[in-house]
């Protein structure tokens, strides 16, 4: 079940970061959402809630959805690490490899038909799950990687706290939040 995994990652502590963290984040939203968001690891607004994407990063993403007419409360939204890396640096290949599992079973569990892997180190770890290669997420983003053996399809897309902190690629976001929105039959296409 979902919260029996939600709970478990409140009580883990596998790799270092459970030392440093406020809260764990494990995720929220529908546990049959069609569609997943797969971030990077919480920051500090997350770390202190215990929620994801509630921060600035999270309020472009929450204005996106709603833009589309979508809430946060049909989709699934979790990280990739789900303990805060402290002062928000990039989390560590160890980090990564201890966390990924609760990932794993969260998307056994909600079993999307999309994931939206948002930023480099969410494409990175989904892609490499899934038996894809990974490649530069400015030359791979807005593609649909279609797992036929997972049947899942992963797109990557910028980290919306990319978008914050370089205008121009909120297009490129806003455009694979709604493609992703589509494929996993949320909202009609035009
Ligand atoms: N950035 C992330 O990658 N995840 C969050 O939950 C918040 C900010
Ligand atoms: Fe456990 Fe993941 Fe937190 Fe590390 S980051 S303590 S593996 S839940």
């Amino acid at each position: 079940m979902l919260q029996e995994i939600e709970e478990e990652i409140r009580q883990c502590r596998k790799c270092p970061l459970w030392k440093t963290r406020t809260n764990a984040v494990p995720g929220e939203g529908c546990s049959d959402a069609s569609l997943m968001l797969v971030g990077e690891a919480p920051g500090r607004k997350e770390d202190v809630e215990g929620r994801p994407f509630v921060g600035a990063a999270g309020k472009l993403l929450t204005e996106t959805l709603k833009k589309n007419g979508v809430g946060r409360e049909e989709i699934y939204i979790t990280n990739v690490v789900k303990c805060r890396p402290p002062g928000n640096r990039n989390p560590r290949e160890e980090e990564i490899e201890k966390c990924l599992p609760y990932l794993q079973r969260q998307i056994d569990v909600v079993r999307p038909i999309i994931i939206l892997a948002m930023g480099n180190f969410a494409s990175s770890a989904l892609l490499k799950m899934h038996g894809f290669r990974d490649g530069k997420i400015t030359a791979i983003r807005g593609r649909i990687f279609e797992s036929p053996l997972h049947a899942i399809k992963i797109i990557p897309t910028f980290h919306p706290a990319a978008c914050i902190y370089n205008r121009a690629l909120t297009e490129y976001f806003e455009k694979d939040v709604r493609k992703a929105l589509e494929h996993a039959g949320i909202i009609k296409p035009f």
